[in-house]
Formats: C-alpha cells, sequence, structure tokens
C-alpha cells in the first residue's frame, strides 16, 4: 500500500483568513477542500474562484472534495482552478469512467467517492482509471460528526480490490478521523487521511498532522 498522507480538510476554519488558515499547515501532503452545493449535502462552501484563490496562497496541492449535484458538467472546473486531485461522488455521477478520464487529460489526478451506503463492489472494474478512492466515514455534509466504524469493513475491501488489481489507486477516508479513530482506518487498509476538526481544534494544527501521521504510519498494514 502506498505511503500514509494527511489531507487537512479546511471546511471549520475561518474563511474570511483562508491563507493563514493553510499556512498552520505546513507539514500536511494536501489541502482538503470540502465544496458543497446546498443540494447533494445541506451545506453551502466554495465553488471554482475560491479555489482558484486558494491554489495561489499556498505550495500545498489542493485536493477538492466535491459533494455536489451534476458532477459531470461541474467538475473540470476546478481541475482548471489549479486543484490536483478532484473527487466525484459517485452518486451524483452518470458516467464515471468518462468523467475520471476527462479529469485525468486535464492534469488533475481522479477520484470517486462513495457515502456510507454505497457498497464498493459494483465499483470494482473502474480501480484502473482512479487514482483515489474515497471511502466517506461520515454522512458528508459537515464537520466534526462521530465516526462510523461501520464503514471500516468497505475500507478493508477495497484494499483488498486494489491489491487485486495491482493497481496504485489511494484510498482516503474522510469523515471523524482522529487520533482515536485514524489507527483503525489504517489497520483496514487506508493510506490517505483527511482530517478537519482534529486538526483545527488542537492548538497546534501543524503538530497535530504530524501526530496523526506517525499514529497512521505505525498502524499500517
Ligand atoms: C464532511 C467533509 C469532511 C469534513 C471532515 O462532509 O467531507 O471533509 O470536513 O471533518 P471532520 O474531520 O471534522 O469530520
Ligand atoms: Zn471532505
Amino acid at each position: 500500500m502506498g505511503h500514509v498522507q494527511i489531507t487537512p480538510s479546511i471546511l471549520d476554519t475561518d474563511f474570511a483568513r483562508l491563507g493563514e488558515e493553510v499556512a498552520r499547515i505546513g507539514s500536511a501532503d494536501w489541502v482538503h477542500v470540502d465544496v458543497m452545493d446546498n443540494h447533494f449535502v445541506p451545506n453551502l462552501t466554495f465553488g471554482p474562484s475560491m479555489v482558484e484563490a486558494l491554489s495561489r496562497a499556498t505550495e500545498l496541492p489542493l485536493d477538492a472534495h466535491l459533494m455536489i449535484e451534476d458532477c459531470d458538467s461541474n467538475a473540470p472546473a476546478y481541475v482548471e482552478a489549479g486543484a490536483g486531485s478532484v473527487t466525484f461522488h459517485v452518486e451524483a455521477t452518470r458516467a464515471p469512467v468518462r468523467l475520471a478520464r476527462e479529469i485525468r487529460a486535464k492534469g488533475a489526478r481522479a477520484s470517486m467517492a462513495l457515502k456510507p451506503a454505497t457498497p464498493v463492489e459494483p465499483y470494482e472494474a473502474l480501480l484502473p482509471e482512479l487514482d483515489m478512492l474515497l471511502i466517506m466515514t461520515v454522512e458528508p455534509g459537515f464537520g466534526g460528526q462521530k465516526f462510523l466504524d461501520l464503514c471500516l469493513p468497505k475500507i478493508r475491501a477495497a484494499r483488498e480490490m486494489v491489491r487485486r488489481h495491482g493497481v496504485e489507486t489511494w484510498i482516503q477516508v474522510d469523515g471523524g478521523v482522529s487520533l482515536e479513530t485514524i489507527e483503525r482506518c489504517a489497520e483496514a487498509g487506508a493510506d490517505v487521511f483527511v482530517a478537519g476538526s482534529a486538526v483545527y481544534s488542537a492548538d497546534d494544527p501543524d503538530a497535530m498532522v504530524r501526530e496523526l501521521r506517525v499514529r497512521a504510519e505505525g498502524a499500517s498494514t
């Protein structure tokens, strides 16, 4: 499995000071940007112009997590805005293979997300098309929710599928990831870890990023 990466979410930061907020997580591998449209999820955040502004405010690559309807039409704009990785939800995409290919052709990593009730097995054949699979460990929409242990078997199944296919697809987890839960995710086979409230509620967010990394590395199988 790939090396451990920590991708802090800026969802619960001060949006009037985003440049300063991303400067507090220098040890992170990516900045996780939660894009919400108030339709796919009951919350509203950023659009492409904010992603574009953020890409100029940090050296870190941007990991855009799109929680929006009609990803087929709306996702490519986030590659153009400068995101290095673009994640679409399979529940909001009509043609995931076509979209993944379009994201890659435009120069970003293509990633697909599954809500907690969406099984991973039907998508096994898509793995070679995907640079990352995001297994949600809360219902998407808000930061600070409780980690859902019921998602752990799906992480295991995804890791097994990646092994079987001999592909390099990263497995990301998102939602309720903290010092308390990150080891469970790593043991199950995740290698990319989103953490929002755990990082930004810490006195020293960058120290928390480093601590999460150590925990995940210690538990990786
Ligand atoms: C939830 C978002 C997450 C969220 C994570 O819908 O996709 O990225 O910000 O926040 P925590 O780590 O607090 O669950
Ligand atoms: Zn997210």
